[in-house]
């Protein structure tokens, strides 16, 4: 996993692959930012962690680079971006193609980029949520998931409709890991399929119960 922060969904997944069927393991967890909070809970999990600075590299490619040495000297097979704050080169999105995913705060294609939440009370949109998609090149524009929707309300805040999107991002992320780990994702023609599981994933758009 690649954060660069909190690490809350980097927990979300911890706790999940310790379900006995689970079918992902965590290896490691890489952090550009040295003390990022999120290490600080892998750590106490018992999972390798690394940092690596992308100060301390000429360019994109080379910070890169160093990332895959490391995640396959862990013998990775997916690499899940989590609250990750760094664009990928090319070269490493072809490296992991198909096997490197992301979650993003909004129902993409729309609100691509920072700053979903207050785009979208800006937009003036009363639907929002979060993504887990593939990653390409293209920011924030590789093929989907799953994805999970919640309401805007009226009085919502940043911060208020932030947080009710982050519950479902929880919630989202290790069923999108289950189903690419368990090797049930096939992607085709930009879109994803999800074979036999697709009832799986048909619950998942169905927005959790809103809290009063
Ligand atoms: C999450 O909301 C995630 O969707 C977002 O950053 C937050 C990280 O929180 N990611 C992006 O915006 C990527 N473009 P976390 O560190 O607590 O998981």
């Amino acid at each position: 996993m690649l954060i660069s922060g909190r690490g809350s969904n980097m927990a979300a997944l911890i706790a999940a692959a310790k379900q006995p069927d689970y079918p992902a393991k965590i290896v490691l967890v890489i952090s550009n930012k040295a003390g990022a909070p999120g290490l600080k809970i892998a750590e106490a999990e018992g999972i390798e962690t690394a940092v690596i600075p992308h100060k301390g590299f000429v360019d994109r490619d080379s910070f890169d680079l160093a990332m895959t040495v490391k995640l396959e000297r862990a013998q990775a097979d997916i690499v899940c971006l989590a609250g990750f704050m760094r664009l990928l080169s090319a070269t490493f999105c072809k490296q992991w193609e198909g096997r490197l995913i992301n979650v993003h705060p909004a129902l993409l294609p729309a609100f691509k980029g920072l700053d979903t939440h207050a785009r979208a009370l800006t937009t003036g949109v009363k639907i929002h949520g979060a993504t887990v998609h593939f990653v390409v090149p293209e920011m924030d524009g590789g093929p989907i998931i799953a994805q999970a929707a919640v309401p805007v309300l009226d009085n919502d805040t940043e911060e208020t409709l932030g947080h009710r999107v982050l519950v479902q991002e929880h919630r989202l992320y290790p069923i999108a890991l289950s189903l690419v780990a368990a090797g049930a994702v096939t992607i085709e023609n930009g879109r994803t399929h999800c074979g036999s599981i697709a009832d799986a994933g048909a619950a998942l758009v169905s927005p959790a119960p809103v809290e009063p």
